[in-house]
């Protein structure tokens, strides 16, 4: 069906779109009947062994919360003593966007943001961190993590390799390593990588797996490559109030989203949306903060031109001085990008 040439298109996040059938469905089949509360029934069962099947780790542990930054804060307050600090990129979502949820769990962790291109964090740039820490000096927190977002909050994508360096890079100084991987099923269909090569196999002792962006109701979960953070975050969890009474509906919407590689099918199509957006904005002359390698972009369209698009119909988030930001999503359409390109093409040409 083509989209009319005056409805309004969604690109402001992957988080406005619905719910992928798949995952309905399952919620419905798991109405079905009653089942032991708090993680203890079947389907919850099922999804610790689908998820170290799928990670390829056989002491991997998997928890279900509610939200991203329920995953991250969580996760990171098991890797962080009080004391340490956790190391990011200066634009990442656990820095810039979680409300200082990761020191609120750890009981104070500090968050330090580092420079690094393509808003990655480098070997270089961590490097100069540890160089410039006091270790040992209780007048100063201490480096305990390294964590990177993949793909980053500006759509770009660190290559296993790169993940693998900076993993052992942490480490050598005896940190730990965590990923944020709210939008893990689209870094994974961008590389073509195995989800272990990306995750625990990389040297990645604990993830937060994303689904809701990419299909999901309303579920989000830790994965823990290292059962000594699985051990904590049992008790972290549910302090927190994140162990769900009813953890069967979690549970049953992240088994029907790794079973067959439904989450990487839902992913490739809203990167296919991206790659279709972002090679038709490039041909208009638009000027890309980065390149988009997973299903999000930013563009400096300017702010008479960004006015324009919002008025003509598209639906994103204004980034100020003339930055627009654009996500696709697992229901974008070839026939919307079509349309968005068209639109496009009218402020823009
Ligand atoms: C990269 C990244 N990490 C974490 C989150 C947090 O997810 P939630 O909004 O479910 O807390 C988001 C949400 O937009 C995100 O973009």
């Amino acid at each position: 069906m083509t989209t009319s040439s005056r409805a309004p298109i969604e690109l402001r996040s992957d988080n406005a779109a619905g719910v992928a059938p798949q995952i309905m469905a399952a919620l419905a089949a798991a109405n079905e009947g009653s089942a032991l509360a708090y993680g203890g029934d079947a389907v919850t069962a099922q999804l610790g062994d689908l998820v170290r099947e799928v990670f390829d780790h056989p002491q991997a542990q998997v928890f279900p919360v509610v939200s991203g930054t329920a995953a991250n804060s969580l996760a990171l307050s098991a890797l962080c003593p009080p004391w340490g600090s956790v190391l990011c990129h200066e634009t990442a979502h656990i820095f810039t966007n979680e409300g200082g949820a990761t020191s609120l769990f750890s009981g104070g962790a500090v968050m330090r943001g580092l420079s690094g291109a393509d808003y990655k964090l480098h070997p270089a740039n961590l490097q100069r961190a540890f160089d410039d820490t006091l270790w040992g000096d209780p007048h100063h927190s201490q480096p305990s993590v390294v964590s990177v977002t993949c793909p980053t909050d500006f759509g770009t994508v660190y290559s296993v390799d790169e993940v693998q360096a900076l993993a052992a890079q942490a480490r050598g100084r005896n940190l730990r390593m965590h990923l944020d991987g709210a939008r893990l099923a689209n870094a994974l269909v961008a590389l073509g990588a195995a989800p272990a090569a990306l995750t625990c196999a990389a040297g990645v002792d604990a993830f937060s797996l994303g689904a809701t962006k990419n299909g999901a109701l309303s579920t989000d979960a830790i994965v823990c490559c290292d059962p000594l953070v699985a051990d904590q975050l049992v008790f972290r969890l549910k302090r927190a109030g994140h162990v769900a009474s009813k953890m069967r509906y979690q549970s049953a919407q992240l088994v029907a989203y790794l079973t067959d590689g439904l989450w990487l099918q839902l992913a490739q199509r809203a990167n296919d949306a991206m790659s279709m957006l972002s090679a038709g904005l490039r041909e208009l002359g638009a000027e890309l903060l980065a390149d988009p390698q997973a299903n999000m972009l930013f563009a400096r369209v300017g702010r008479q031109a960004a006015t324009a698009l919002a008025d003509a119909g598209l639906l994103f988030y204004g980034m100020g001085d003339g930055v627009v930001r654009f996500v696709t999503s697992f229901q974008t359409t070839d026939d919307d990008i079509a349309e968005v390109l068209r639109r496009a093409a009218a402020v823009l040409g």
